[in-house]
């Protein structure tokens, strides 16, 4: 099964007919369909209804935060809130799509390098699908995630090492045992999951799209994927050129991207030493760190690296004052954002979409 391209060794796109596709799908025929990822079928790879695996992942709140504005100088600012999916993360989206797509293709056996909550998705993708999943996961990846991809009846094999080690192992092993190799972006089926995302943000917007997206980059599937989608609804005629200002945010203690983004660099450098508590922004070497920084600086945007104590008291911040227990990766979202609305990077009428990527619970 051919993953990545041959000649280069970069991502594989899905691609769409998106004038036929235009045809029957805009906005008010997906809302009209059955909630969920699935309403966008004419975008995504899936070609037989029945192989449409689904928990009830997407359809997540856009949730206003008023209190959080406030603090910031703020008057719009809504918490995409994802931790609603299945398995408490956004992984969720993609995982069902690249598990229901291999499923059509024919295979039965998956594996994937995780930094935590991805294997718990792909575990519960698999169980659902009767298929068989792998999980290369770092030793020390939270505790909950480890136990669920157990629970889940998936392998969980701990690797001494961060996400990159375990992608090497998980690769090797995919080689030699002919298993679908899930890693971020070394298949091109996750990205269309997550482009839902996109496809959500404008239906919570009438048809519009925020002024600034905020959005917690470990291997970027959701950054790139947003704007796929945001470039697909183009050409479909749903939005014109306008588009909001994509910001990637990253934890000090790993920040090739932002690195990359203040050198004016195409490529990220491998970050030595990576350390997070935000276990899925702990990615030393993104795959398609290319694609990462064409879209925010397209968009305009810019790439922000918080501090372990400003994600722990964003988490905090969200909790208390909104209710929403943030993953420490959402929580970054939030530090960033304050710190853009200080240096007036971010102004007080803009409409700022800050991605809560997971659940807290599962950091606890
Ligand atoms: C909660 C959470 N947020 C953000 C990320 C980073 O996501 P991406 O790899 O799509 O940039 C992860 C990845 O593990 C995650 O688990």
């Amino acid at each position: 099964m051919q993953t990545v391209c041959r000649d280069c060794n970069s991502p594989l796109e899905a691609k769409y007919d998106l004038e036929k596709a235009a045809k029957t799908l805009s906005l008010e025929a997906a809302a009209a369909r059955p909630r969920g990822i699935w309403r966008w079928t004419e975008v995504l790879p899936v070609l037989n209804a029945d192989h449409r695996l689904t928990l009830g992942e997407g359809n997540t709140p856009l949730v206003p935060a008023p209190r959080l504005g406030e603090l910031a100088g703020l008057s719009h600012v809504w918490i995409k809130d994802e931790s609603g999916n299945p398995t408490g993360s956004f992984k969720a989206r993609g995982l069902a799509m690249a598990v229901a797509k291999g499923i059509e293709l024919g295979l039965k056996e998956f594996v994937i390098p995780t930094a935590g909550n991805a294997g718990g998705a792909l575990a519960a993708y698999a169980a659902r699908a009767g298929a068989v999943a792998h999980v290369y996961m770092p030793r020390d990846a939270p505790a909950a995630n480890q136990e669920e991809v157990k629970a889940f009846g998936a392998e969980l094999v701990l690797v001494d090492g961060l996400i990159n080690e375990a992608g090497k192992q998980a690769a090797a092993e995919a080689a030699r045992r002919r298993w679908f190799d899930v890693s971020t972006f070394k298949e091109p089926y996750r990205l269309e999951g997550k482009k839902t995302m996109g496809l959500e943000l404008a239906e919570h917007f009438g048809g519009e799209l925020p002024d600034v997206v905020l959005y917690p980059t470990g291997g970027g599937t959701g950054l790139v994927g947003m704007w796929k989608a945001f470039d697909e609804m183009q050409q479909m005629g749903w939005i014109d050129s306008k588009r909001p200002r994509m910001i990637s945010v990253q934890a000090a203690g790993c920040a090739p991207v932002v690195r990359a983004g203040i050198e004016g660099k195409e490529r990220t450098e491998p970050w030595p030493n990576a350390q997070t508590e935000a276990a899925g922004l702990r990615v030393p070497a993104p795959f398609a760190d290319r694609m990462i920084l064409r879209a925010i600086r397209e968009s305009g945007g810019t790439a922000v690296a918080v501090t372990e104590a400003e994600i722990v008291e964003a988490q905090q911040e969200a909790a208390t004052k909104e209710g929403v227990l943030m993953a420490p990766e959402g929580a970054a979202t939030w530090a960033a954002l304050k710190r853009l609305a200080q240096d007036g990077r971010v102004m007080p009428s803009d409409r700022v979409v800050i991605f809560n990527t997971g659940s807290g619970l599962k950091y606890i």
